[in-house]
């Protein structure tokens, strides 16, 4: 018997690298810096809220659209960082908690895309833009940031707007090219937006994960953004809890009414009682947020001197938690050649240097190539993530070494 195939939406789409590479470090018990989870704990408060709002029986299903101590939480902490901008925010009409900012993109590519629409994504860029753009029936079309630095090309970002343009994701501080974008950046992307009536949907889940002197401006705040603008973000990251699965989303009407149409009839609601607890982990005092950029500076200062160490070549990001680093110096060819590795058709030379490392040396990373929508690009270069312990690093530096002396030879 031959069993009816899955619908034609998921075809092409495989499984993310990054939870694939994840399962090939445990298997050859690699350090993992390819999945961007933290492996130390998630700061002792946070938990504490947890476990005092399941005590508190904050078990059932909560509004829809988030309980009232979360929305209010999310807008005054967007009022307090970003004042004035975010002053029209009604935690009643303008927020919505998700399953995740993951959760939240589909949900707004679900409220927004008719069939056949595009939506810009600058690429390298988080995986699941294309596939939530996919299953809201529209496409996503890459434009490649530029190379050394990961500029924004803003000529190709113009080009890329077509008749059925209707919305733009900016992922920004941005994964993986650690890029916070400048003020003629996020002015030209404003401009574009406004002139070509695109829907901006940002995606600032490394909102509070930015290196000094650099400084994080949602696109929302810039003028004439506010009613164009669905902001987005989130707690995996802020916290270190990305089992948590919280999101969300701050738009203006219409946008945030449909948005939660599309949440209620795909989860119902976020995790209730995780829900009180962010309510007070984002009323923490700023010298919490402090002490976590801090020792994320810490961590990005020992990381690139790691992968500089061991021939890998970088920009230091200036935000988020994740290197681009290119491999030139690892001669992977010669490595290919000499040891017969086996390269699969198709797939890029960071793809089997990604499998390669992570087998070999022990540090699994994520190729860049699996991190763009346009086919051929990203074969230069691999994606760690340093959100590790000290000792994890220490680990890094070195199978790194002994990897790079061994081989690159
Ligand atoms: C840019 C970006 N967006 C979204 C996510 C996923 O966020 P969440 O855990 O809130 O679904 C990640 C996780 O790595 C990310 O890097």
């Amino acid at each position: 018997m031959t069993l009816r195939r899955p619908a034609g939406r998921l075809d092409g789409l495989i499984e993310s690298q990054i939870r694939e590479m994840t399962r090939l470090a445990i298997a050859h018990d690699a350090v993992n810096c390819a999945q961007g989870f933290p492996d130390f704990g998630t700061p002792e408060p946070v938990r504490r809220a947890a476990v005092e709002a399941i005590m508190a029986d904050h078990n059932q299903y909560a509004i829809t659209w988030g309980v009232p101590a979360l929305r209010e939480a999310i807008a005054a902490s967007y009022r307090a960082r970003f004042a004035p901008h975010f002053d029209w925010v009604d935690p009643e009409r303008h927020v919505t908690v998700t399953c995740g900012v993951t959760e939240a993109v589909t949900v707004a590519l679900m409220a927004l895309l008719e069939p056949g629409d595009e939506v810009i994504v600058l690429e390298p860029a988080h995986e699941n833009y294309a596939p939530a753009a996919r299953f809201a029936g529209g496409r996503a079309v890459g434009v490649p940031l530029l190379a050394p630095d990961f500029a924004l090309d803003v000529d190709r970002l113009a080009a890329a707007v077509g008749p059925r343009t209707k919305a733009l994701i900016l992922n920004a501080p941005h994964n993986p090219t650690g890029r916070v974008f400048t003020r003629a950046e996020l002015d030209a992307v404003a401009a574009l937006c406004i002139a070509r009536d695109l829907v901006a949907i940002t995606d600032e889940i490394y909102d509070r994960i930015v290196y000094e002197p650099h400084v994080h401006v949602p696109l929302a705040t810039l003028p004439g953004m506010r009613e164009r603008t669905i902001t987005l973000s989130g707690c995996s990251k802020t916290f270190a809890v990305m089992g948590w699965r919280l999101g969300y989303a701050v738009a203006p009407e219409p946008w945030s009414h449909a948005l939660r149409t599309v949440h209620d009839f795909t989860t119902i609601c976020a995790p209730t009682p995780l829900q009180h607890a962010a309510a007070a982990a984002l009323a923490l005092p700023e010298s919490f947020f402090a002490d976590q950029r801090a020792a994320y500076a810490v961590r990005r200062s020992a990381m690139l001197d790691i992968v500089r160490a061991s021939g890998f070549t970088c920009t230091a990001p200036e935000g988020a938690y994740y290197l681009l680093c290119r491999f030139d110096a690892w001669r992977f060819d010669r490595i290919r050649d000499r040891d017969g590795v086996h390269v699969a058709s198709g797939s890029g030379d960071s793809d089997a240097f990604a499998r390669w490392l992570t087998e070999h040396v022990g540090v699994a990373v994520v190729a860049a190539s699996s991190l763009y929508v346009t086919p051929g690009l990203g074969r230069d270069e691999v994606r760690f993530a340093f959100a590790k312990k000290a000792e994890t690093l220490e680990s890094v530096r070195q199978r790194l070494s002994t990897g790079f002396a061994k081989f690159a030879v």
